[in-house]
């Protein structure tokens, strides 16, 4: 049943005192992309303009800002996804699920489809999905249906409900409860994504016809997920899979916040994440864990080949994508290995990294209206291989 869906009370709200900042910062980005905007013909850089002026922004805004000014750039998850669907020319229904606890499902595509693909969106535990994330998804459905003949829906989950400000300090004793802002304790991420997953399975949705995808955080949360099929938290509800699922890919996972790897060294300075924002962000969330005996599911890079025994009884085929070029690329590495020594042989595994990408390519393709690159073709056929 659905319905109607709000913001979360408190979202994007900042005082005076925060905007002033955001707002000279503003200026500054604006006076910075019209130089690179003029200067861009005379030089030298690989990038398509408009990539030019997103990197800028990016670095420009996440590394200085608070959680709340975030937010206030950002809107709410729910909104840009009506904002998309109502945008379609073909008028598509909007479906805005409340599945309690104040965590949403938002469907692309109608509930009635069979297969379904659970959505898990990016953002560092602490932005909003963007606009970028229902175009890519929204190409993912057409281009899988025109060339496979594959016709699936995707209920993308908006969570968190039970929120902190973790801008000052997130020792939970002092925590100041401040309303809802996109920000939660650990493992509370966990909680809800599993309880968006047993909502779809309490539904009806077969997990033969179930897919798991994500980017970056939602790339870890398909991981830890995955994870939590196999041991079950015990923090989260325990869920009993009759049959594994169809497949999980994770789009450049954040599988670990350490960054003494050779791939950190190489890239993390040019990436297209500032190390600023990643590590301010990362920062956070572990202080706001309020256990710390469950390691391999906050950092499944840190996981040995027997954690990933039982795999196989939960996902069919795995898939775990990157950028060659990326800061995370050899965590993301060093966990699919260590899946491919620990699971079962039923378990088809792979790992996808894109030349030359940075973080979380596929998305920023769509959300700087790049051409698609192959991290994105190569999802077509990992859906048409686990949807045949
Ligand atoms: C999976 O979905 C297809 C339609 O796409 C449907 O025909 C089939 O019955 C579903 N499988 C199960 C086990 O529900």
């Amino acid at each position: 049943m659905s319905t109607p869906y709000a913001p979360p009370a408190g979202y994007g709200d900042i005082s005076f005192v925060e905007l002033v900042p955001l707002a000279l910062r503003f200026l500054g980005l604006g006076l910075k992309l019209v130089f690179l905007a003029l200067s861009y013909p005379f030089s030298s850089t690989k990038f398509s303009l408009k990539r030019v002026l997103w990197r800028q922004f990016v670095r420009a805004i996440c590394p200085p800002s608070s959680i709340r000014q975030l937010q206030f750039v950002c809107p709410a998850t729910g909104v840009l996804y009506q904002k998309y669907m109502r945008s379609l020319p073909n008028k598509p229904p909007v479906i805005s699920e409340n599945i309690g606890d104040g965590i949403s499902l938002h469907w692309m595509g109608p509930k009635t489809n069979k297969k379904v693909m659970y959505y898990l969106h990016g953002g560092g535990f602490v932005l909003p999905a963007v606009d970028g994330h229902f175009y890519m998804l929204d190409w993912w459905r057409n281009e899988a249906k025109k060339r496979h003949g594959i016709d699936f829906s995707i209920a993308v989950l908006e969570y968190s409900t039970y929120l902190i400000d973790c801008t000052s300090s997130c020792q939970l004793s002092k925590a100041r409860m401040i309303g809802l802002i996109n920000f939660a304790p650990w493992p509370t991420q966990l909680v809800q994504v599993a309880a968006g997953l047993a909502h779809l399975l309490k539904e009806g949705y077969d997990p033969a016809n179930i897919t798991v995808v994500g980017d970056s955080v939602g790339g870890h949360e398909v991981i830890f997920l995955l994870a939590h099929l196999i041991h079950g938290h015990p923090a989260a509800d325990v869920l009993n899979l009759e049959k594994p699922l169809a497949g999980a890919a994770a789009l450049s996972p954040w599988l670990c916040f350490g960054t003494e790897t050779t791939s950190w060294k190489q890239h993390g300075h040019s990436d297209v994440m500032p190390l600023g924002a990643l590590n301010k962000w990362s920062g956070w969330f572990i202080k706001s864990r309020t256990r710390t005996d469950d390691s391999y599911y906050f950092e499944p890079a840190l996981a040995p080949a027997e954690w990933w025994g039982g795999l196989e009884k939960v996902a069919k085929n795995v898939l775990m994508a990157g950028g060659a070029s990326e800061g995370m690329f050899d965590d993301i590495v060093t966990t699919e290995k260590a899946m491919e020594k620990g699971a079962g042989k039923q378990v088809k595994l792979e790992i996808f990294g894109q030349e030359g990408a940075n973080h979380n390519e596929a998305l920023v393709e769509f959300a700087c209206g790049d051409a698609p690159g192959s991290t994105n073709y190569r999802m077509l056929e990992w859906l048409k291989e686990v949807y045949a």
